[in-house]
């Protein structure tokens, strides 16, 4: 498939079917994803894929945080107040995640549901947490973006779909307890992913983007 064809197939999913990947195909895709460039070649992901029952903890420790009023504590600087345009997109992709499922704008204890979903890895198989030594802060965070978008067409490659979370950054402290990660290791975030449930509503969110002329300026 043409990296093109890649870009305009990959969407965000986010319901899954109950199925696992072949395991030579997931080896594959994250021996590939090793080709991303970094800044100097230092390679800082540090990458986690989890499971079986290493996500079922984790699900279970984030439930707990969340149902006993813990608040986020990301490692990184990742708790933007979106401004003007920017904040107006965001509005737009909750829109139109929420109105996939028949969620009302007002409604807020729904929303508040949908969100939980996030640390549920919405019922994904799989999900991998990208993390880093916390020193490395925004210049390994740039490497870590890169590598996701790798490895994100990587999977819709193989026809599997994803979602990337900075949900999943929310709270790292469950997340190094449970993968017995050191201290010095930060989560940034996260990706759930497995075979997408095509009947499922919420997977028929669609976004727009920008035009190229708002974006791109050419200089001669
Ligand atoms: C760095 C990053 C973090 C994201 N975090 C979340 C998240 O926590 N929860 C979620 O449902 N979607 C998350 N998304 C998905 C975005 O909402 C989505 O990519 C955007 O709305 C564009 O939609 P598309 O991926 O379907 O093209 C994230 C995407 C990126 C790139």
């Amino acid at each position: 498939m043409s990296v093109e064809k890649l870009l305009k197939n990959r969407v965000s999913i986010r319901a899954f079917l109950d199925k696992s990947i072949p395991e030579g195909t997931l080896e594959n895709i994250f021996f590939n994803a090793q080709l991303s460039p970094s800044n100097c070649n230092v390679q800082p992901w540090q990458i986690c894929v989890v499971s079986g029952e290493s996500q079922e903890a984790l699900k279970a420790q984030f439930m707990q945080t969340l149902m006993s009023g813990g608040k986020p504590n990301p490692d990184f600087n990742w708790l933007p107040k979106y401004e003007g345009l920017h904040r107006e997109r965001q509005f737009g992709s909750a829109n139109a995640l929420y109105s996939s499922i028949g969620v009302a704008r007002e409604d807020k204890k729904a929303r508040q549901m949908a969100m939980v979903r996030n640390w549920q890895f919405f019922d994904a198989p799989y999900a991998v947490f990208f993390t880093m030594d916390k020193y490395l802060d925004i210049m390994g965070a740039v490497d870590l973006g890169i590598y996701a978008q790798t490895l994100s067409l990587l999977l819709t490659e193989q026809g599997i779909g994803s979602c990337m979370q900075g949900a999943l950054g929310q709270f790292p402290d469950p997340v190094r307890k449970i993968l017995k990660l050191p201290d010095d290791r930060g989560i940034l975030f996260g990706m759930s992913f497995g075979y997408a449930d095509e009947n499922a509503a919420i997977n028929e969110t669609k976004t727009d983007r920008a035009t190229l002329d708002s974006a791109v300026a050419f200089f001669n």
